[in-house]
């Protein structure tokens, strides 16, 4: 009996040392749980093979004494088994110790650890500063950029203006040459232009003198005019006289023999002396008849040459001549009139105020000049520049016929006419022919009693 009751109190302090080891184990692992366990688990498992044998003595001693003897020699098992556990003890301590040399250096580590974290959070923040820093710098950065650009854009706009200037420059320097140039010339034409001015101004002053000399001398020139014109006008009167008395001497119309009609002779330049009638009675005085029909007894059926020379009677019925009329009117300008008397008596007359022929070589061809009447109508002017046609010398427009054979007569045909006083059967006015008493065609110098 006494031998299990040491037994049991040996196994009591036996189970208060692991215990005490235990719980030590429990506070030393108490910081780290992974080891605790690990610890636990270690101690468990060398632990608990003892445990279920100390279990199973006990139940041995408690079911029978009879096993004493069993137990002794299980004793010296368990004393074996105590040694053992001792050492595991022995070597669980010097785990144990391992174990606490661990955590501290686990506690250095962490101490560590949080001195570095520190320092991580110390440049943590410093680099937060930074990057504020380096936030606020790139806006000033980009601030500055934009400026930047903007200043540039400004120096390009600068630069522009400066080309543009000196362009500007350029032209007005050129400008001001050729204006220089022009300012130049104008001023050598300027320079120019005053000579020219003094010149004109010296030739003014000629001319001027020149001018009032030439007043002076046109003055005089009038005056001497003036009395040039009244010799003239004097040589004019002298030269009427010396017509008129030359007239008187050596006439050419009846004008010299005025109020004193009949036969008178004229002396005309390239005919001499031949006889006229003159008359005074039908038209006031002066006129020289040229041609009459008072008896109807002459034929007017005349050839050229009869024409030409003249032919009848200054009693009756005569024709003055081609040649003579020509010769006369060629002395200066006539009026021809025309005197017409009716069956009934009735005179009508016409006038002509630019009356003369041409010479035989151009047929003596008529001129009439203005037609002035109040019943004969200007049926003559047909024959205006006609030549004259006689029977043997045809002058006139008809191409199939002479009008001088179809009318018996000489006249200034046309085709052939409308008003013809040689004719028999002359006409009177417009388109009435008749029988007349009377026909004569007188001239005289047109004005000639104006004077
Ligand atoms: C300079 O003159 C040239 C030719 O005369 C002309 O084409 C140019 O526009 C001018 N420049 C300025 C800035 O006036
Ligand atoms: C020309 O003479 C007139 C006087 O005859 C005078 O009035 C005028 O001023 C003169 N002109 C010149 C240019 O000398
Ligand atoms: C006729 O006039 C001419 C000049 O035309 C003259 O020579 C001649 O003597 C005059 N004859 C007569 C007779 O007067
Ligand atoms: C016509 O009669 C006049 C007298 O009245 C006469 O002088 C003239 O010779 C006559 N003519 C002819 C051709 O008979
Ligand atoms: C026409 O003649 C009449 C007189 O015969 C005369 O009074 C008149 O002035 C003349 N007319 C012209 C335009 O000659």
């Amino acid at each position: 009996m006494c031998r299990i009751t040491f037994n049991g109190v040996f196994l009591l302090m036996v189970l208060q040392i692991f215990l005490v080891a235990t719980t030590t184990g429990d506070e030393t692992c108490e910081s780290d749980r992974k080891m605790e366990e690990q610890c636990r688990l270690h101690n468990y498992k060398t632990v608990k093979p003892l445990l279920d044998y100390f279990r199973q003595v006990r139940n041995e001693i408690e079911q029978s004494e009879t096993k004493e003897k069993q137990i002794s020699e299980l004793n010296s098992d368990l004393m074996e088994k105590y040694h053992e556990i001792v050492r595991i003890h022995e070597t669980f301590k010097k785990e144990a110790d391992l174990l606490n040399e661990y955590k501290n250096k686990v506690i250095k580590g962490e101490n560590d650890l949080q001195l570095c974290q520190n320092k991580v959070d110390k440049s943590e923040s410093e680099i937060n500063s930074l990057k504020e820093q380096l936030t606020d710098k790139s806006t000033n950065l980009e601030n500055c950029q934009v400026q930047l650009k903007s200043l540039n854009s400004r120096l390009i706009e600068k630069d522009e203006n400066i080309k543009r200037l000196s362009e500007n420059i350029k032209n007005n320097t050129e400008h001001q040459k050729t204006l220089e140039l022009e300012l130049e010339k104008s001023n050598s034409i300027l320079v120019k232009h005053e000579k020219d001015i003094q010149l004109c101004r010296s030739e003014m002053n000629k001319l001027n003198t020149t001018s009032e000399n030439i007043r002076e001398e046109q003055k005089k020139i009038q005056l001497k005019l003036k009395e040039s014109e009244t010799k003239l006008i004097d040589k004019v009167k002298e030269n009427q006289l010396c017509q008129s008395e030359l007239d008187i001497l050596s006439p050419t119309t009846c004008i010299p023999f005025g109020n004193n009609p009949g036969v008178h002779q004229l002396n005309v330049s390239g005919i001499g002396l031949f006889n006229v009638l003159c008359d005074s009675q039908l038209a006031g005085p002066g006129w020289i008849v040229i041609q009459q029909r008072v008896g109807g007894n002459e034929s007017f059926d005349r050839d050229w040459a009869t024409y030409r020379k003249g032919f009848g009677s200054f009693e009756s019925d005569f024709f003055l001549g081609l040649e003579k009329i020509h010769r006369i009117t060629s002395l200066q300008r006539f009026e021809l009139y025309i005197h017409l008397v009716e069956m009934d008596g009735r005179t009508l007359n016409a006038r002509y105020d630019d009356f003369k022929i041409s010479d035989e070589d151009n047929g003596y061809a008529l001129s009439l000049g203005k037609f002035n009447a109040t019943i004969i109508k200007d049926k003559m002017r047909v024959s205006e520049n006609m030549k004259f046609t006689t029977f043997d010398r045809d002058n006139d427009n008809d191409d199939d016929a002479n009008c001088a054979v179809k009318f018996e007569s000489g006249w200034w045909y046309d085709y052939c006419f409308y008003c013809h006083y040689n004719t028999p059967i002359p006409c009177l006015w417009d388109d009435w022919y008749g029988i007349l008493n009377e026909v004569k065609m007188l001239i005289r110098p047109k004005g000639a009693m104006k004077k």
